[in-house]
């Protein structure tokens, strides 16, 4: 089967590992525990074709280090994760994406997909709709707000990197 590699990246704390544990093994935990480096396989369908997905769940990206550097080069697509609930992280994923696109130099058109964590925490919401379109609406990239607690709109995100990555 065909395989894609992709790599989760986003400050520390804003829900990485729950997004991709919640889509690897469907399964939420609420203790943090911060996380140093982990890679999850997922079979995932699209169209009745079966494809191979390598999730690289990475740390808090305040260092982007020569490793993460290694796995940015071999990605061929990215899931860029702020929190719904931290003003400030939605700033940090401006600043990944441009280290992402030194890195990929002339595959800098490689997938990219926006992810707001945390939907579930209403009531502890920074960062209005308007706020997110602003950003991705310059780059052109599809947005989605998810909550891994609840597991909304977890498996919408992963295929629809999947449908840009083989269509690419
Ligand atoms: P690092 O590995 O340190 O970079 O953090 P991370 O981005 O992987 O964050 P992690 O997934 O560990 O989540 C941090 C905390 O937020 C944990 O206590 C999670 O349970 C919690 N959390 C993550 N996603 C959600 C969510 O959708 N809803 C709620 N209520 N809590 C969440
Ligand atoms: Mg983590």
């Amino acid at each position: 089967v065909q395989r894609f590699n992709v790599v989760v990246l986003g400050a520390g704390g804003v829900g990485k590992s729950a997004l991709t544990f919640r889509f690897a093994k469907n399964s939420f935990n609420e203790l943090y525990n911060p996380t140093t480096e982990e890679t999850y396989c997922r079979d995932i369908f699209l169209n009745g074709e079966r494809y191979a997905m390598e999730i690289v769940d990475t740390a808090g990206a305040e260092q982007f280090t020569e490793l993460n550097e290694q796995y940015v080069r071999a990605a061929h697509g990215f899931v860029l994760v702020f929190s719904l609930t931290y003003q400030a992280s939605l700033r940090e994923i401006d600043d990944i994406r441009k280290q992402v696109s030194r890195v990929k130099g002339a595959n800098a058109d490689t997938p990219i997909i926006v992810v707001g964590t945390k939907l579930d925490l209403v009531h502890e919401r920074e960062v209005t709709r308007d706020k997110i379109r602003q950003l991705v609406n310059k780059w052109g990239i599809t947005f989605y707000e998810t909550s891994a607690k609840q597991n909304w709109h977890i498996s919408d995100v992963f295929q629809d990197l999947l449908a840009q990555m083989r269509d690419r």
